[in-house]
């Protein structure tokens, strides 16, 4: 039996993780509304996936509240409903605390975490309204432990895994499941930015061997790829997962089992 066309809802689609979920969920045969606020990287993604009708990109930033409201009303308005929500947009910032501004601090906290707020006050309606959805947040491996000079980040990561919990548990009785996702380094745009930095103040900006010593910490001995997270999304946003709700579904290669 052909199954009925679905929806996701993407924040942080143009680039990385985002993209190749843009991009599995496509491949799968489902409808894909992203919101990014690089339009030159989403234009690029339409363009290489063809600029088909099932795919459709809204810019907005994840920490305005009404253009998330909007982006969501034009999804369901394009698409007729919506099913799953992926909660990626994110930021990264390498500092203790001392080393932290105030500014970067409440950068980190907006893009990252008021993000997610407006993105479920968005679209949580809707799925409700269907009687049925999954909701994935994207956490980090640092939802689950900690890591050096990773203040703001590791805060804004620990508390998306409770708020996935969270939102498990407020919205069961709707149908509506609410997990997060837990990666690891994945080689993507913000990642490699990071070894960059890292490179050039350790090693003569020597990025190979950075990536090298990366991927060495994982047990599975490599770093990981963005595809490899778009798979576990769509594990978790279709019915493959029907019973699995409230987890944080670690993507690490085995790093947080050690
Ligand atoms: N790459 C990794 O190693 C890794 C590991 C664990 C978790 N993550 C998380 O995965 C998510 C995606 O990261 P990535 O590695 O694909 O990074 P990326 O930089 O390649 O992609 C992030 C996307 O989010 C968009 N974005 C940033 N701020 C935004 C805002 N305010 N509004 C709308 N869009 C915005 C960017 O334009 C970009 O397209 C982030 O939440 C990140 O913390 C990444």
């Amino acid at each position: 039996m052909r199954e009925e066309k679905k929806t996701i809802f993407i924040t942080g689609g143009a680039s990385g993780i985002g993209a190749a979920t843009v991009r599995y969920f496509f491949d799968k045969g489902w409808n894909v509304c992203f919101v990014d606020t690089d339009c030159m990287k989403a234009e690029g993604l339409l363009r290489s996936l063809g600029k088909p009708k099932e795919v459709s990109f809204v810019p907005a930033d994840v920490r305005e509240h009404q253009a998330l409201n909007d982006a969501a009303d034009h999804c369901v308005e394009t698409y007729g409903d919506l099913d799953a929500v992926f909660a990626n947009a994110g930021v990264h910032l390498h500092a203790d605390i001392l080393s932290t501004s105030f500014d970067a601090w409440q950068r980190v906290i907006d893009i990252n975490l008021k993000g997610v707020f407006h993105t479920i006050k968005a679209t949580l309606p809707h799925l409700i309204r269907k009687g049925e959805g999954s909701i994935v947040l994207m956490g980090s491996d640092q939802s689950l432990i900690a890591k050096k000079e990773s203040f703001a980040y590791g805060a804004s990561k620990g508390a998306i895994g409770q708020m996935a919990k969270s939102l498990a548990l407020d919205y069961a009785q709707e149908n509506i499941r609410v997990n997060g996702v837990c990666p690891a380094t994945i080689d993507t745009p913000l990642s490699r930015r990071v070894l960059q930095e890292y490179a050039q103040r350790h090693y003569d900006g020597d990025l190979e061997k950075v990536m090298a010593l990366e991927a060495s910490e994982f047990p599975l001995g490599r770093i990981g790829e963005a595809e490899e997270v778009a798979k576990a999304v769509y594990f978790l946003s279709s019915d493959a997962s029907s019973y699995i709700t409230g987890t944080l579904l670690p993507i690490d290669g085995g790093y947080t089992a050690q």
